[in-house]
């Protein structure tokens, strides 16, 4: 079972280096511009885990090996990212981070879990279908995600290849 726990001010750089390995994996289907992007500054993290809004899953050691940020976007959860430390990939570390962010969403009263992410890239658009993500319509992009969505462009990533999609939450506590 993953053992998820609230970010701490010292896992911070940890965080920064997980989100550099996962990135690589980006590399290997040519998105080196992806995995050249700049990870989150060590300030950004810690406003996450300041406003409670970062998780990680731990090893047995307590160690960091995958994290998840949130943000609350047009009234509902929106996950900012997810990243899994590639030795640790495929063992549902990722899934887990996810129904723990829809458990904390449902107890803040939140109806939905929303993301951005590559339509087309299997960990990303086609990995969230089969977590029970849809694909969200423009139109019922709340402005905030309109945004969001905006400022992705902004920084590089093609609004031609990006999505996004939503989840309701269900009562699964
Ligand atoms: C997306 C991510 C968080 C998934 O974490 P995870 O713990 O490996 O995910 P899970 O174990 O829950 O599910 C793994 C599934 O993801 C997909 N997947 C993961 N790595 C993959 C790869 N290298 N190639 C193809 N599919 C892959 C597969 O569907 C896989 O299922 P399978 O193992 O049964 O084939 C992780 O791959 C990651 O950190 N990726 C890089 C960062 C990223 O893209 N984050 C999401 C931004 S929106």
């Amino acid at each position: 079972m993953t053992k998820i726990r609230p970010t701490r001010p010292d896992d911070l750089a940890v965080i920064q280096r997980i989100e550099l390995a996962a990135g690589e994996l980006f590399r290997t289907i040519g998105m080196a511009d992806i995995a050249d992007h700049p990870v989150p500054t060590i300030d950004v993290l810690a406003e996450y885990q300041r406003a409670a809004l970062s998780w990680v899953a731990v090893d047995h050691a307590d160690r960091p090996v995958a994290f998840v940020l949130v943000q609350r976007v047009d009234g509902r959860a929106h996950i900012e990212q997810v990243s899994v430390h590639p030795d640790h990939a495929r063992r549902r570390i990722g899934r887990d981070l996810i129904d723990h962010v829809e458990r904390w969403a449902a107890g803040q009263g939140l109806p939905a879990l929303t993301l951005t992410t590559f339509r087309d890239v299997q960990w990303n658009g086609p990995y969230y279908e089969r977590l029970g993500f849809t694909v969200l319509a423009g139109s019922d992009r709340g402005p905030r995600l309109r945004t969001l969505m905006s400022e992705e462009a902004a920084h590089g990533l093609d609004p031609e290849h990006r999505i996004a999609m939503i989840r309701a939450i269900h009562d699964r506590q």
